[in-house]
């Protein structure tokens, strides 16, 4: 017979499983080993595909996966006849964050910053119904001509359309960059430690002692136009299982127990040797919401190793002078006042 007793134990039984079930806890039960059996379709080797895409050849195998964008404003002349371009910045940016847009022009944005670097900046957006902020959009464009638009609802969960716009642009109309940096609308860039870590990644930042220097600089990153870099803050991590996560996840999106190594897509750097394998791994590389994730899959398919510097801030670095002297990029630059103030300063200093 059921006394209350155990009505009150079934109870509390029934809760703990629930809280257990909430937290992802049999989820990871039934996740599988990334080491031993990652698989992600399309399911074989795709180097040689990638090649043939790139050599405009038609792939043995057709592609799995196409983002046919269309570009509503595409700045298509940015990147043309312009000689040893050397960065280009792809910012990635909301329809309604106008004062940020114009913080960046005239910060690290800047695209004469230096008399002998050619540095290039565009800003990516998505689509948003509302005609104000198209036409004030339109208006922008016309004035800066640095957009790049297309047909996608700008929006969190889309973010991969955006970051794959990117791609799609910088390989249809920039191809001829060494470097492009992906960056997010709230960050501060030191555009002079950019250049100074893609000259020479493993030596940087340079207060290492000498001896150690010398031995880094075996190799140089600046010599090898087939270098393919992909860099910035990588995570080794385990997908969310928690059901109230913003980075939820269900095994049938994703079955195993890690992500693949990527960068956090706040901020990082791409050769174009890199940035064109990878762009054409995603005609083989399924969809998914996650833009560093599915960044990082891409690069996975590739065989590129992310690189790690841990002078790329996902998050906010408090300001301070010396912290921020071999700082690449850092998080946490909504405010247009603060960003140009701080660079205003870094660059005072020589460090921007
Ligand atoms: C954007 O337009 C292209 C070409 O018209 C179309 O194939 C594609 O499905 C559209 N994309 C979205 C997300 O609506
Ligand atoms: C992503 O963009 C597509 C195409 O514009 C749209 O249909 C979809 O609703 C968007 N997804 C989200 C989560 O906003």
């Amino acid at each position: 017979m059921l006394t209350a007793r155990k009505i009150k134990t079934l109870a509390y039984g029934a809760c703990f499983l629930t809280v257990l079930y909430y937290f992802g806890v049999f989820t990871h039960l039934f996740e599988s080993e990334f080491k031993h059996h990652f698989r992600y379709p399309y399911d074989g080797d795709i180097e040689e595909l990638v090649q043939q895409l790139r050599s405009n050849a038609t792939p043995k195998v057709p592609p799995i996966n196409t983002y046919n964008f269309r570009f509503a404003k595409s700045s298509s002349n940015k990147c043309k006849n312009v000689e040893n371009l050397r960065l280009v910045f792809l910012v990635k940016s909301a329809p309604e964050h106008f004062d940020r847009r114009l913080a960046i022009r005239s910060s690290w944005g800047f695209e004469h910053r230096f008399s002998d670097v050619e540095i290039r900046t565009v800003f990516l957006l998505g689509e948003r119904s509302d005609a104000t902020s198209q036409l004030k959009i339109r208006k922008e464009f016309e004035s800066y001509k640095d957009i790049v638009q297309a047909n996608f609802t700008d929006d969190y969960y889309n973010n991969t359309y955006k970051t794959m716009m990117g791609f799609t642009w910088a390989a249809r109309f920039c191809p001829n960059a060494r470097f492009y940096m992906f960056v997010d609308d709230d960050y501060y860039v030191s555009t002079k430690n950019l250049l100074r870590f893609i000259r020479n990644p493993t030596a940087y930042p340079n207060y290492l002692e000498p001896a150690k220097q010398r031995k880094l600089h075996q190799y140089d990153f600046d010599l090898d136009v087939n270098v393919r870099l992909y860099a910035g803050f990588v995570f080794v991590s385990a997908p969310h299982r928690h059901r109230t996560s913003k980075w939820y996840v269900s095994l049938s999106e994703y079955p195993y127990d890690m992500w693949p190594p990527y960068v956090t897509a706040g901020a990082y750097v791409v050769s174009r040797e890199a940035l064109l394998d990878m762009y054409y791994a995603s005609f083989y590389t399924k969809h998914f919401k996650f833009d560093d994730i599915y960044v990082g899959l891409l690069a996975y398919k590739c065989k590129i190793e992310p690189y790690h510097c841990d002078q790329f801030y996902f998050n906010k670095l408090g300001y301070n002078f010396e912290d921020y002297k071999y700082l690449v990029a850092t998080h946490g630059y909504g405010d247009p006042f603060e960003l140009v103030k701080v660079w205003t300063q870094q660059r005072a200093k020589n460090s921007a």
